[in-house]
C-alpha cells in the first residue's frame, strides 16, 4: 500500500475517538506483513487508566482477527508537530513489529515525519531469556 494511504486512513479514524476527558483524538493504520489494513483510535474512560491507545486499539484488532507480523504503521495525533507515540504504544511496536519497520508520524495539519520502530525504542525488551 502506499504510504500515504495509511497516512490518510489514520486522519480518517481518528474521528471515531472517544476523547470526553483529553479531547485529544488519536488514530492508527497498521499494514501486516501480508497487505492486511487496519485502524484504530482512542478509546477513553472514566476511569483513565483503562483508556487504550490509539496504536494498541490498531494493532490489537489485527492481532485478534489473526495477524501478527506487521511492516508498517502512520499514526495521527491533533499535535502542533508530527505526534509522538507513547511509551507503551513503542513497547508494543516493538512486540509485533520489525525494529526496522517504518513509522509515519502525523501532525494535526498532515505534517508528516518518518522514523522506525527501532528507533523509537532502542534496546526494547523483547526477549525474555
Ligand atoms: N494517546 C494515544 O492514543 N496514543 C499515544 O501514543 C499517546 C496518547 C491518547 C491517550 C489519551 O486518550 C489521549 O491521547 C491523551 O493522552
Amino acid at each position: 500500500m502506499e504510504p500515504t494511504n495509511l497516512v490518510s486512513l489514520a486522519m480518517e479514524v481518528s474521528k471515531n475517538a472517544y476523547v470526553p476527558y483529553s479531547h485529544f483524538p488519536v488514530g492508527a493504520a497498521v499494514l501486516t506483513k501480508d497487505g492486511h489494513v487496519f485502524t484504530g483510535c482512542n478509546v477513553e474512560n472514566a476511569s483513565f487508566g483503562l483508556t487504550n491507545c490509539g496504536e494498541r486499539t490498531a494493532i490489537f484488532k489485527a492481532v485478534s482477527e489473526g495477524y501478527q507480523e506487521f511492516s508498517e504503521i502512520a499514526i495521527f495525533g491533533n499535535t502542533n508537530e508530527p505526534v509522538s507515540p507513547c511509551g507503551a504504544c513503542r513497547q508494543v511496536m516493538a512486540e509485533f513489529f520489525p525494529s526496522t519497520a517504518k513509522v509515519t508520524l502525523i501532525s494535526k495539519d498532515g505534517q508528516t515525519r518518518v522514523t522506525t520502530v527501532g528507533d523509537l525504542l532502542p534496546y526494547s525488551f523483547t526477549d525474555l531469556t
